[in-house]
């Protein structure tokens, strides 16, 4: 009986401390699979920066950059900068993000196969969803079937839409907002960067105060 009471009031304390400091920050990162600047971002800033900060980030992950899409006689026809294989691994990326695995599970998948010379490459692609738990054959059917085309398709709205266009790949927006030199000091040093942006430091960000 005494020990509740203690505990009671101390957990309410609790609870508002850290529903405080559970300010996110959004970042939305358009990109393709075999844009060397893309891969580079994500392998070297974006995948380290987030296995540090977990979950304080909101990622907001669009692999289409600047494919077009196209409808002939009713066949979706995707086209992309960097040729077909990079349609291909564009595809393999949106379906694990359709697919509504936990943002680690879809991080961890994005930045194992964006580690590699060949994102693209279907061994590879296994090899990483196998690695953190993800379903291959969810993955497979997703990319043999009809929706992958919708899926493609609402990546191209979203990128279509962005508000100035986007002119380059990779375009990062921080809560929604780009911003050219943020990015390119995100570029740099993702986590300095993102740093700044929170109210209340996240554990990762000690470094940084
Ligand atoms: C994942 O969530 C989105 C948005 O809620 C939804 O449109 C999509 O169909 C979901 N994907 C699957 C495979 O259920
Ligand atoms: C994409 O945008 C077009 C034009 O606004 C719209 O007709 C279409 O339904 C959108 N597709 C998806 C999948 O949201």
């Amino acid at each position: 009986m005494f020990l509740t009471r203690i505990i009671l009031p101390l957990c309410i304390v609790c609870t508002f401390a850290s529903s405080n400091s559970q300010d996110t920050v959004k970042v939305s990162l358009y990109y393709e699979a075999l844009c060397p600047y893309s891969q580079e971002f994500i392998k070297d800033q974006l995948f380290p920066g987030y296995q540090v900060l977990g979950d304080v980030l909101d990622l907001d992950l669009v692999p289409y950059g600047k494919a077009k899409m196209s409808n002939i006689n009713g066949k979706w026809k995707l086209t992309c900068q960097h040729g077909p294989k990079e349609c291909f691994g564009n595809k393999i990326q949106a379906c694990v993000l359709d697919l509504n695995y936990t943002q680690a599970k879809s991080m961890n998948f994005i930045g194992c196969v964006m580690s590699t010379e060949t994102p693209e490459n279907k061994k590879i692609a296994k090899k990483c969803a196998e690695k953190n738990k993800l379903s291959w054959t969810d993955i497979k059917l997703c990319m043999n079937g009809e929706q992958v085309n919708e899926i493609m398709e609402k990546m191209g709205n979203k990128t279509n839409n962005l508000e100035p266009k986007m002119m380059y790949v990779p375009y990062i927006l921080f809560n929604d907002i780009h911003d050219d030199d943020v990015e390119d000091e995100a570029r740099e040093n993702f986590l300095k960067t993102v740093c700044k942006m929170f109210k209340n430091k996240p554990p990762g960000c000690s470094d940084f105060n």
